[in-house]
């Protein structure tokens, strides 16, 4: 078992996203002598409304700044002897429509980072990557850390360029770097672009669910906060340069979770709509999630239940995505779907 590292204040880039915000939780919660920046742009994902807890406590601080601004970052980071990089442009459908973006934040943004943290003599630096840049599997098996990265799209492709940068700086600089990837998450705070939340909103609204294609592309479910304990063992025990698997063990059928999500909801299966799928598509993903195992990692939490507490979750929290979906959003949705061909109602 590696050695325990304890740190005193924590750079978390990414913070006011979905897993970021869930992280900065879960970080001050367990380890409560700690301090958190907290680095976010405030992108159409950002939302400073999943921190409003924090505000006043002095363990926390909140920087509104570009990864790829190397002057802010540097001033940021003064101090932290940690940085955990959750920012990224993080949803697939986005990097069809504007890659140039995904390779400014999810590539060079990384390379800032980790040359402020190379000059401030940071002890350690977590990437959090994907499962995405193994490519998919279509059938059986698992993708183990070791596998060539076969990115297929723009965002995985761009991910996994950030990891070679990793990579780079552990090998050339000697810095101390690990990374995660994690496999599809899913809970509260999650924007409603993404699969889950997305159903689990137009369900409720009554408008009809797009499914890419068949909806036979599997996926593998991880609830947020066991993501987030991953995250938090690899920070404090993995092994310098290593990068760790962190999944759900639970593969789900596409048409499936929306049947699920229609049925906790009351809705009709009429709602679910075929639409043009998305060029590109990975098929499957799956993780063998043994080496995060061995430092002392497991998923705790059940599909299913978690999965109905995060319909209930949205269903009792209707201003937090009402207000996500009447603003960019909408703008984005008509761009999206209306070239899929989809009736978005
Ligand atoms: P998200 O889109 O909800 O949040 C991303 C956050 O990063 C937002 O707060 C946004 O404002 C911020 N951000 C974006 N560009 C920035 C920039 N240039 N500078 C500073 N901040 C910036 O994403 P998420 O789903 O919480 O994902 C977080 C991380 O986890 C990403 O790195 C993603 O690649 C990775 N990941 C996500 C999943 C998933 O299923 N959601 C699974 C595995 C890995
Ligand atoms: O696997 C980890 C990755 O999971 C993360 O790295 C990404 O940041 C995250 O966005 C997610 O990527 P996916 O492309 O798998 O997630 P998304 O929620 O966009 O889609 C999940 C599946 O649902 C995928 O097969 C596409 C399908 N889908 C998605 C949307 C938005 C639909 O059928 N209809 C939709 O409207």
């Amino acid at each position: 078992m590696a050695d325990e590292r304890t740190f005193t204040r924590v750079m978390v880039t990414g913070g006011a996203g979905f897993i970021g915000s869930n992280y900065v939780h879960l970080l001050l919660e367990r380890h409560p002598d700690y301090e958190v920046v907290v680095v976010d742009k405030l992108t159409y994902a950002g939302n400073l409304a999943n921190l409003a807890d924090l505000d006043g406590d002095p363990r926390y601080r909140f920087v509104e700044a570009d990864i790829a601004d190397a002057e802010a970052i540097e001033r940021a980071m003064v101090g932290c002897d940690a940085v955990v990089n959750f920012a990224a442009d993080s949803h697939v459908d986005r990097s069809l429509h504007d890659p140039g973006g995904f390779i400014r934040t999810d590539v060079h943004g990384v390379f800032v980072l980790l040359e402020a943290a190379r000059k401030h003599g940071v002890a350690r630096f977590l990437q959090i990557s994907t499962d995405e840049v193994y490519g998919h599997f279509p059938e059986g098996g698992e993708s183990r850390e070791g596998d060539r990265l076969r990115p297929r799209n723009p965002y995985s492709a761009a991910k996994a360029g950030g990891e070679m940068m990793v990579n780079a700086y552990v090998e050339t600089y000697g810095l101390d770097c690990v990374i995660t990837r994690g496999s599809n998450t899913f809970g509260p705070y999650q924007y409603p672009e993404k699969f889950i939340p997305l159903m689990i909103t137009n369900a409720i609204e009554g408008r009809p669910l797009p499914i890419y294609g068949d909806g036979q592309q599997r996926r593998d479910w991880l609830y947020v906060r066991d993501h987030c304990t991953g995250v938090d063992l690899v920070l404090h025990r993995g092994v310098t340069g290593e990068a760790y698997n962190i999944g759900g063990g639970n593969e789900q059928v596409n048409l499936d979770v929306a049947t699920l999500i229609l049925d906790r909801l009351g809705k009709s299966p009429d709602l679910l709509q075929h639409v043009g799928d998305r060029p590109g598509h990975d098929r499957r993903y799956a993780l063998d999630t043994s080496k995060a195992e061995a430092l002392g990692w497991e998923p705790r939490h059940d599909f299913s239940i978690m999965l109905a507490e995060t319909i209930d979750w949205y269903a009792a929290n209707e201003g937090w995505w009402r207000t996500i979906k009447s603003g960019e959003f909408a703008e984005w949705y008509d761009r999206n779907y209306a070239t899929r061909g989809a009736h978005i109602g």
